[in-house]
């Protein structure tokens, strides 16, 4: 397994250099449930203003994580600060400069949006009228004035998340902890949550999220880490991450058996499926590239009934780093 990739410079990169201050940092953490190992040594570095996406199967322990570096459970070995201070002998200082909004909704659906705001308020030692002040400009900024008097039951799922994190933005942390953040969400809802995510970012909100969705990660994330079987089995950009697995390749498909085995013979360096009369090239997907194979086929008056160009994503690397390689490839873009 490929382990950590090494930092490299990317244009227009505004993250911050690897001397900056840590929001998070963690070695060696370890957590079991009775006989279950869950973390076995996660080590972590997360640079303050900076969006950090931990990815991993279901049960590779993400939600453990966050726990622990939110204080909310303590992990068996290992250390972590977040914030400066150390979750297990300073959980009070950790407390006051994280939020978490946990995988599960924190919201009371039977109290109203703005009841739930004002509870947190109260939670946070805010004054009635800060408080109030509070909640009406973060349900404002939440798009959830028009419905701040009703009963959260009421509110749709892309609500409800939007109030979770408006909650959790009661106290105004520095440090905030998203757990699977847009899980269940409509596309539109979710690309409404990655501009919240955003402006959080733009205020210089270090921001930790879980996600399932890799597409996520490759949006938000200045770092992804990939947990699987209690470790991280690779860490970087997505850029970094993607240049880890094999590269890209190009797909010929016919149906002509004899067309088949002209290609076949045409452009040698091939991997052959007998059975689907289907041709696969390694290939960096460039222009020139493919116009140099469709060059050698068109000149041995060959046509493929079907042309895919496979550049690997996120989708790829977790595939590859989370478990047997079951899954085949898709093709992410037809050019004919
Ligand atoms: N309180 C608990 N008691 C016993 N086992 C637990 C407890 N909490 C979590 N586990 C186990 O620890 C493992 C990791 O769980 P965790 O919730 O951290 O995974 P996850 O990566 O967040 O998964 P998901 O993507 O499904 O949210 C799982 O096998 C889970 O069953
Ligand atoms: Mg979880």
């Amino acid at each position: 397994m490929p382990s950590s990739v090494m930092r490299t410079s990317r244009q227009g990169d505004h993250r911050p250099s690897p001397t900056a201050v840590s929001a998070v940092s963690a070695v060696g953490l370890r957590k079991s449930y009775g006989e279950k190992l869950v973390l076995d040594g996660i080590d972590l570095h997360i640079p303050a203003g900076s969006v950090f996406a931990l990815l991993g199967p279901n049960g590779a322990g993400k939600t453990t994580a966050v726990k622990i570096l939110s204080t909310l459970i303590t992990a068996d070995g290992g250390q972590a600060q977040v914030a400066g201070h150390d979750v297990a002998t300073a959980p009070d200082g950790v407390r006051a400069a994280i939020g978490v909004t946990g995988q599960f909704s924190a919201v009371d659906g039977l109290i109203t949006g703005e009841e739930n705001m004002l509870l947190m308020a109260d939670l946070h030692h805010l004054s009635k009228s800060e408080g109030r002040r509070v909640a009406a400009e973060l349900l404002e900024r939440f798009d959830l004035t028009h419905a701040a008097k009703k009963p959260a039951a009421t509110y749709s799922g892309g609500m409800k998340r939007r109030l979770d994190i408006a909650m959790t933005l009661v106290g105004d942390p520095r440090i905030i902890f998203l757990d699977e953040p847009t899980t269940g969400l409509d596309p539109r809802s979710r690309h409404n949550m990655w501009g919240i995510i955003r402006g959080l970012v733009s205020d210089g909100v270090t921001v930790f999220l879980t996600t399932q969705y890799l597409e996520e990660a490759d949006e938000l994330a200045d770092r992804i880490a990939v947990l699987n079987d209690g470790r991280i089995a690779a860490e970087g950009t997505a850029e970094e991450l993607k240049r880890l697995i094999p590269g890209g390749h190009i797909r010929l498909r016919f149906t002509d058996p004899a067309s088949y085995q002209s290609a076949a013979d045409t452009l040698r360096e091939v991997t052959r499926d007998d059975e689907a009369l289907t041709l696969q090239l390694p290939s960096d997907g460039s222009q020139r590239e493919l116009r140099s194979i469709l060059d050698r086929l068109d000149s041995a008056g060959i046509e493929a009934d079907e042309l895919t160009v496979h550049t690997p994503d996120l989708d790829d690397v977790f595939f590859a780093l989370t478990g047997p390689a079951d899954v085949p490839n898709q093709p992410k873009e037809t050019v004919r």
